[in-house]
């Protein structure tokens, strides 16, 4: 089939190029010259497994290519929207600017039949009005959120866990049952199963629904996903005051099949480009919808999370020994999880630069994202030896759980660098046991 996709950021190229290799002819549009040229060069534009490889795959078979012109996509039946919708300047609201602009000018290309398939993560209620937007395009909208997570994209974009498409329901008046998929509605879901056939064919569970349940399955599941890892993180808190062990917990609540092991992992807390913005964007929404209190938890998640950066900083005071002020901190990690180089509204990044602000003499590794807080947090050191940062610290805190901090590192190895053996655990991602048999004085998040 041949496709675009309008927008090539973190969702955009990966869809892009993801779909080529499965077979689609496609084209990306993005309004980023620069990202364009660097795609176009087979150059992936951030860290990302696999993408480097599909990218350059894609180009030389010719199913890829990338244009800054929507003229480019004229001849493709099926338009995937995936651009950003960030918070707004000055509110938790989500900024629809960008959405509003990829569908004013696909516009201006669409032909009778065409679908628009909208992947960014919109308020809900979003998907209502674009369409009737496009009314008259003889174009039809579908919602087709997206679940993947940075690290995993590829993966996630080929072997996604279930797939959702919110399409035009029926008022009665064309046939099909009141509430269920109109023809039209129908009909689009057809085109967006024969897009994933590869992910379809294996079983991958396919969800038609209405554009407001599709937009909002997206928003509640990172709701869900930020709410599980503040509730751990509060369980973190409570253990901190009696001497319990929050991983403990975590594992003992966790082989409950109901409740589950994964997310709970206590720490820094979350952040990146999507749980933060999502779940205010979520509150905003709800408010809007006179509904404010329905999600007035997520409040309350976000509260925890970001209490987690001050419990951090507080603790590597403290195995500092009162004050970081002139001593030599490392701080390992930067991005806002491992296999990344996404700095955005990363935990890891805040803590070194609160103690930074307290100051520390802070020096910052990490595998990937050294370039991009170097960028946005040029009063940082930075070093991309992790032998370099360890060298004379009066203090270690981990705070992104890299394999190379995780396993890799032999805690004989880093004794032996630094000034002083004190480790905060900011993602209890050491093995406490091995480390203290090593010498070290280890701080864990809602350890003992
Ligand atoms: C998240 C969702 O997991 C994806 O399903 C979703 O598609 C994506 O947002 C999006 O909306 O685009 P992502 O932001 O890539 O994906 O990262 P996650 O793996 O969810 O991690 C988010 C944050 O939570 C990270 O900072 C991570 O360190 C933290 N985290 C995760 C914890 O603190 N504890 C955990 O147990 C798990």
């Amino acid at each position: 089939m041949r496709l675009s996709v309008v927008g090539c950021g973190y969702l955009g190229a990966v869809h892009a190029a993801a779909m080529a290799s499965i077979g689609h002819e496609v084209v990306g549009i993005d309004v980023d010259e620069r990202k364009i040229a660097q795609l176009a060069s087979g150059v992936a534009p951030f860290f990302e497994p696999d993408l480097q490889d599909l990218l350059v795959e894609g180009l030389e078979s010719g199913r890829l290519t990338f244009s800054t012109d929507i003229a480019a996509a004229v001849g493709a039946s099926v338009h995937f929207v995936g651009v950003g919708t960030p918070q707004q300047k000055g509110g938790h609201a989500a900024d629809l600017t960008y959405v509003d602009a990829a569908v004013d000018s696909l516009l201006t290309i669409l032909k009778p039949g065409d679908l628009i398939a909208g992947k960014s993560t919109v308020p809900v209620g979003t998907a209502a009005r674009l369409a009737e937007r496009i009314d008259g395009s003889g174009a039809t909208l579908v919602w087709n959120p997206e679940f993947l997570r940075e690290g995993w994209a590829v993966k996630d974009t080929i072997e996604p866990d279930r797939l959702v498409v919110g399409v035009p329901v029926s008022d009665g008046a064309d046939g099909s049952a009141q509430g269920a998929p109109s023809v039209e509605g129908a009909r689009a879901a057809d085109i967006l199963r024969e897009v994933y056939a590869p992910a379809v064919a294996t079983g991958t569970p396919f969800i038609v629904t209405d554009y407001a349940t599709a937009e909002l399955v997206k928003v509640a599941a990172n709701a869900f996903l930020a709410t599980k890892i503040s509730f751990i993180n509060a369980m973190a808190e409570i253990s901190e005051v009696v001497g319990a062990d929050v991983t403990q917990l975590a594992d003992a609540i966790g082989y409950d099949a109901r409740i589950g092991r994964r997310f709970l992992g206590a720490g820094i807390g979350f952040g990146g480009g999507c749980l933060p913005k999502d779940i205010r964007a979520f509150a905003a929404r709800a408010e809007e919808l006179g509904k404010g209190e329905s999600v007035g938890f997520l409040r309350e998640v976000d509260a925890i999370n970001l209490r987690r950066r001050d419990r951090a900083v507080a603790l590597v005071v403290a195995a500092a020994g009162g004050s970081v002020f002139e001593k030599k901190i490392a701080v390992l990690g930067a991005a806002f999880k491992p296999h990344s180089d996404d700095i955005r509204d990363s935990p890891a990044l805040d803590v070194a630069v609160r103690l930074h602000g307290l100051g520390a003499n802070v020096v910052v590794t990490d595998p990937a994202a050294i370039e991009n807080a170097r960028r946005d947090h040029p009063q940082l050191e930075y070093s991309a030896d992790l032998d370099e940062a360890l060298r004379g610290a009066e203090a270690v805190v981990v705070v992104t759980e890299w394999d190379e901090y995780r396993r890799q590192l032999a805690p004989e190895r880093a004794a032996a660098l630094v000034n002083a053996t004190v480790v905060v655990d900011g993602r209890n991602c050491l093995d406490a046991t091995t480390w203290r048999a090593a010498g070290w004085t280890y701080y864990g998040m809602g350890r003992p």
